[in-house]
């Protein structure tokens, strides 16, 4: 950090969905940034980011990116194979790194956070922090009260996740697919080899043995660790939609003890990062389209599930771009500074 308490700061992927959402998080919290750099691949040598009123050039990363500029705080994410080579590059180099994708995430070392639910986490990191997968952090949000208040026995969770959480490529397939389907002429497909418009995908990642998808693996695993429950019983679907942004989560969950609809929102109406959107008669539900670019997790149709014994279920929708990714990663940045870290 400078003596002026500014802190340098690098984002790398800075092109990428996450990388772009980050330059306007950091900018809307008017983050303490001095000097800012933005990497990408040498694809995108050439192009600039626009941040608090200045363009800033995309440089390629290289491998002496952090030894030739010295950085604080490294935000990351540009997907895995980056991340494993990069981070402990720029964590020789000095700098802490809060790092997007999945690299880490899992790693005993590293702590995997969500500030609202485990940020004294972030105290016993060795230079990584991961920032967990989208779906994940926007669950914990209201797990953590709910599971404060009930305890947790077990989840079941469907989603129903934007194409925005593909990346950038796969947001301007979905348009792409729109206006050819209005125009009658053929989809094209260069993201997805079927038709992502007007569709429903089960499955839109890699596929294990066991039938698992790797998302569902990454929700039911980061979820754990996040909670600090290792044993928790969860059960996890991962659908793709032809959806922008925000990702929405049907939330089915039996709790240890009797949780009554109306202490349940009690517990969520005072909970950090999360808003109450629950009078669904008076259309007040949560809704992807309308909350896209917002910061909260968003709770509603919270109801009793008589089918098991203390059993619940509620709606939960966050944009997975900001506390999904770039919101929480800059708010794991905003605490390093914070406390000094
Ligand atoms: P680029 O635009 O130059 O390919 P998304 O997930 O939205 O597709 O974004 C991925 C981000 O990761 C982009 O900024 C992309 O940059 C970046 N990226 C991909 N490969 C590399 C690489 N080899 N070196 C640096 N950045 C990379």
């Amino acid at each position: 950090m400078s003596p002026s308490g500014a802190v340098s700061l690098a984002v790398v992927g800075a092109t990428g969905a996450v990388g772009q959402e980050m330059f306007s998080v950091l900018e809307q919290r008017r983050f303490p940034a001095g000097k800012v750099r933005a990497f990408a691949s040498a694809r995108s040598t050439g192009r600039t980011v626009a941040f608090n009123g200045t363009t800033l050039p995309v440089g390629e990363l290289k491998a002496d990116a952090f030894e030739r500029d010295r950085f604080d705080i490294v935000l990351m994410s540009a997907g895995a194979k980056i991340s494993r080579e990069y981070a402990p590059r720029a964590v020789s180099a000095g700098a802490v790194v809060v790092d997007n994708s999945s690299a880490w995430r899992m790693d005993p070392g590293v702590p995997l956070v969500v500030p609202e639910v485990n940020a004294p986490d972030i105290r016993r990191h060795k230079g990584i922090i991961a920032n967990p997968n989208c779906t994940a952090a926007i669950l914990c949000v209201p797990l953590k009260p709910i599971s404060d208040a009930f305890g947790l026995e077990r989840i079941v969770v469907s989603t129903y996740q934007a194409v925005s959480g593909k990346g950038a490529r796969a947001v301007a397939e979905l348009e792409a697919q729109t206006r050819a389907w209005a125009a009658g002429q053929a989809l094209p497909h260069n993201v997805w080899p079927y038709d992502m418009a007007f569709n429903v995908l089960a499955v839109d990642w890699k596929v294990a043995e066991d039938g698992t998808t790797e998302e569902e693996a990454k929700v039911m695993e980061e979820t754990r660790k996040i909670l600090g429950l290792p044993n928790l019983r969860i059960s996890v679907t991962c659908v793709r939609v032809p959806v922008f942004r925000c990702h929405s989560e049907s939330v089915n969950l039996q709790t240890r003890r009797k949780a009554a609809v109306a202490e349940v929102r009690r517990v969520l109406s005072g909970a950090p990062g999360v808003e109450l959107l629950d009078d669904p008669r008076a259309g007040r539900f949560p809704r992807p389209k309308e909350l896209a670019g917002s910061d909260p997790v968003y709770a509603g149709r919270i109801r009793e599930d008589g089918s098991v014994e203390n059993g619940l279920s509620l709606w939960v929708v966050g944009d997975q771009l900001r506390k999904g990714a770039a919101l929480n990663a800059v708010q794991i940045a905003e605490r390093l500074i914070q406390d000094g870290l």
